[in-house]
């Protein structure tokens, strides 16, 4: 242990207090960055208040993340989107944005609430008709999507119960064809996802999913950790060979 010069013992700074003292900064960087790049907009500014006064989990994309999405999906030009976990559709919002005339996202969300409430933001934001909303487990309604010959998407962002990462993957290979990209949400957890003994089910899903990108020989994949006003965390992006 590091000790000061008269001696004495310092008091140990656990990196959980670390990231505490360094919050602060990631955000007010992070705020700098969104109010220069990201232009006020009603819907969107709309979409997050109807979700905290609805009481949904403060857990939308951020700002820049949501832009990040947006740019993506126009760098991928990408006509047919399929998004996992909805959510109030903030994240709906700026990728349907990103679509051109004729696109169309299927977004999947398992709590009637959480739908109702997207329903809302969407049509208030007079995109309903560009987006699927399916409201069930995304298993069941991924099955259907399969059965039903929807697809193949261009882009595809997985933003769910983490802990069924490992089959969303193995669906989003199916729905998917050379080329398209896969993106998975919150893949880093504060450093969480390098503890392999985690008895965090969430964890273990993204571990198993992270593993099934480095063995698919159809996919070519890699990871960025991120800050900012969520804390800590990360996201995986695959891009589907052949
Ligand atoms: N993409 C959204 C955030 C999604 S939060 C945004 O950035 O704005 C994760 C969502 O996934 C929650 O709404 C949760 O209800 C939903 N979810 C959790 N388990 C699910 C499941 N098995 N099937 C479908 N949706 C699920
Ligand atoms: C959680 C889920 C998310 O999709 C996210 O971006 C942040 C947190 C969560 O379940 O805690
Ligand atoms: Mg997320």
């Amino acid at each position: 242990m590091a000790r000061a010069k008269d001696g004495n013992r310092k008091p140990p700074i656990t990196i959980r207090q670390n990231l505490k003292l360094a919050q602060p900064k990631w955000k007010a960087v992070d705020r700098y960055f969104g109010d220069l790049l990201v232009a006020a907009d009603a819907d969107l500014e709309a979409a997050l208040r109807a979700n905290r006064a609805a009481r949904l989990p403060a857990i939308d994309v951020s700002p820049l993340q949501g832009k990040f999405l947006h740019l993506l999906v126009l760098m991928a030009r990408a006509k047919k989107v399929l998004e996992i976990g909805t959510l109030g559709g903030y994240s709906t919002l700026w990728i349907a944005r990103a679509l051109p005339k004729g696109g169309r996202i299927v977004t999947l969300e398992y709590e009637p609430k959480h739908a109702e409430v997207a329903r809302a933001n969407l049509r208030n934001a007079g995109l309903l008709k560009r987006v699927d909303l399916r409201v069930g487990h995304a298993l069941d309604l991924l099955a259907a999507l399969v059965a039903q010959g929807v697809g193949p998407f261009d882009f595809i962002f997985i933003d769910a119960d983490k802990e069924n990462n490992p089959q969303y993957l193995r669906w989003a290979l199916k729905l998917a064809r050379p080329g398209t990209a896969i993106f998975v949400d919150n893949v880093v957890r504060d450093g969480k996802v390098v503890n392999a003994k985690s008895r965090d089910k969430d964890i273990q899903g993204t571990r198993r999913m992270t593993e099934m990108m480095a063995a698919e020989p159809r996919l070519s994949a890699t990871v960025m950790q991120n800050v900012g006003v969520k804390g800590y965390d990360g996201f995986a992006l695959a891009v589907v060979l052949r």
